[in-house]
């Protein structure tokens, strides 16, 4: 195809996933740049109830860069983030091949203009690392759609090569559009490097287990609030960063050694081991926003009842160490555990929050998650409540208070980013323009 020759518009379809952070990312080196003060270690989490979903669609006949969240226009002229992940990819595009023959050339490509239209199935900025997924989401389509190219590293023993990217490569533009997002490029257990180069280059994440290496391990995730949170986490982590003396404590002293120990655990697959660090880090991380001045606060009482909750089990149930907790930048309970006490577990939490009845009745259930069972699962741990000990139920002190927990995400461990076909398209192939509104959040709130 020559130049003015009219070109097809290209489109894809992709999902990716959220992850929990087991020893957080809190704190930046620079903001500009999105680096951050320490490397951080997370779990992917299954696709099956929770991600994003991106359309994107380019074309010569598209006017301008536009992006719709669940069916809501954002603006993108003050939109830093998104438009910088947008010029980063662009420098990549490649030539195209067209179905039926004929190549877009790179150069003409990065010209075009997108249309996003992108979703996710849980709340937006509620502590659940929506813009994570809704980050990795955009960057992975947006690489299918300029055609950047595979990365060292997805074919066993490749080296670096022309026309191969580097491997972190798409996972450090994810980064610049929210630092979570590049733990989000790879299931299983996934490092962000901290790195220390100036530029950035060596500050991405690195897949350390695929999702098959741990399969027993389970969580349950509490909404405590969908509401969106008062402060932003970057605005907290930047405040941490300017005030917080402990916040320098942590990020040099205590989580190398603590990332050492989680690596460790996690090859030895050692429970007890794992639970305790993550509890031990998301207890530091919400000392260092106590510590910041003035102070942030995330948690909440319900949060801080499921903590006592969880040191309950894990001191009186007889049963060892067999639940850990952690809590991003919100009110919300992550659980880790086994499959074989996922039901347990929540008829603790059942029996302290006893759901309302419009949050039983909700569409999709109280308790989501087929690969754990969903309702059959609720149903078990119902049934389970009349036999735990009085050491792990409500007391006159703390008595049971209906309705504090509205959801229980009940999931597994996950892959990364998928391809999807286009019967998921969210976008019209030519126009771009949105084909449905979607009912969950968004998952760009940053910068916007
Ligand atoms: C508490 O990735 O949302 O979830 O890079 O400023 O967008 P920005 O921050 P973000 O911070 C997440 C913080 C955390 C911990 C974690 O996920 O590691």
């Amino acid at each position: 195809m020559g130049s003015g020759q009219s070109y097809p518009s290209v489109s894809a379809t992709h999902s990716a996933p959220s992850n929990i952070a087991l020893i957080k990312y809190w704190g930046k080196r620079d903001a500009s740049k999105n680096l951050p003060l320490n490397s951080s270690v997370s779990l992917t989490l299954s696709q099956d109830d929770m991600k994003a979903i991106t359309t994107v669609v380019a074309s010569p006949g598209i006017a301008a860069d536009r992006l719709w969240l669940n069916g809501e226009e954002v603006d993108l002229s003050g939109n830093k983030r998104v438009r910088a992940v947008l010029r980063e990819i662009r420098a990549l595009a490649r030539d195209r091949a067209v179905d039926g023959g004929g190549v877009i050339p790179g150069s003409v490509l990065r010209t075009w203009k997108v249309h996003i239209v992108s979703r996710n199935t849980f709340p937006t900025a509620a502590g659940l690392a929506s813009s994570a997924a809704g980050y990795a989401a955009l960057v992975h389509t947006l690489a299918d759609v300029f055609n950047v190219g595979r990365e060292v590293g997805d074919a066993m023993g490749e080296r670096e090569a022309p026309g191969v990217l580097p491997s972190g490569t798409l996972s450090a533009v994810a980064r610049q559009g929210s630092g979570s997002a590049c733990r989000s490029l790879a299931g299983g257990l996934v490092e962000w490097r901290a790195g220390s180069k100036v530029d950035g280059s060596d500050s991405y994440g690195v897949q350390l287990f695929g999702e098959g290496h741990w399969p027993e391990l389970a969580l349950l995730i509490a909404v405590v609030s969908e509401k969106a949170k008062g402060t932003g986490s970057t605005d907290g982590m930047i405040r941490a960063g300017e005030t917080s003396e402990l916040l320098q404590h942590r990020a040099g002293v205590c989580v190398p050694r603590r990332l050492d120990a989680l690596k460790t655990a996690f090859l030895a697959r050692d429970f007890p081991s794992l639970a305790r660090l993550s509890m031990v880090d998301s207890n530091q991380f919400h000392a260092t926003c106590t510590d910041t001045y003035p102070p942030v606060f995330y948690m909440n009482d319900v949060s801080r009842r499921i903590v006592a909750c969880v040191h309950a089990v894990n001191e009186k149930a007889g049963l060892g160490v067999i639940a850990g907790y952690t809590f991003d930048a919100g009110p919300n309970a992550v659980i880790i555990t086994t499959r074989q006490h996922v039901a347990f577990l929540l008829a603790v939490l059942l029996s302290h929050f006893p759901p309302s009845a419009s949050d039983l009745t909700a569409p999709g259930g109280f308790v989501s998650g087929e690969a754990l069972g969903g309702a059959t699962l609720l149903d078990g741990a119902q049934k389970l409540i009349a036999t735990l000990s009085p050491a792990l139920t409500p007391t006159s002190d703390a008595p049971s208070v209906e309705g504090c927990i509205k959801h229980v995400y009940a999931t597994t461990v996950g892959d990364g980013p998928r391809v999807l076909g286009k019967e998921d398209a969210l976008a019209d192939a030519t126009t771009g323009l949105p084909l449905t509104i979607g009912k969950a959040g968004g998952g760009f709130e940053k910068g916007l």
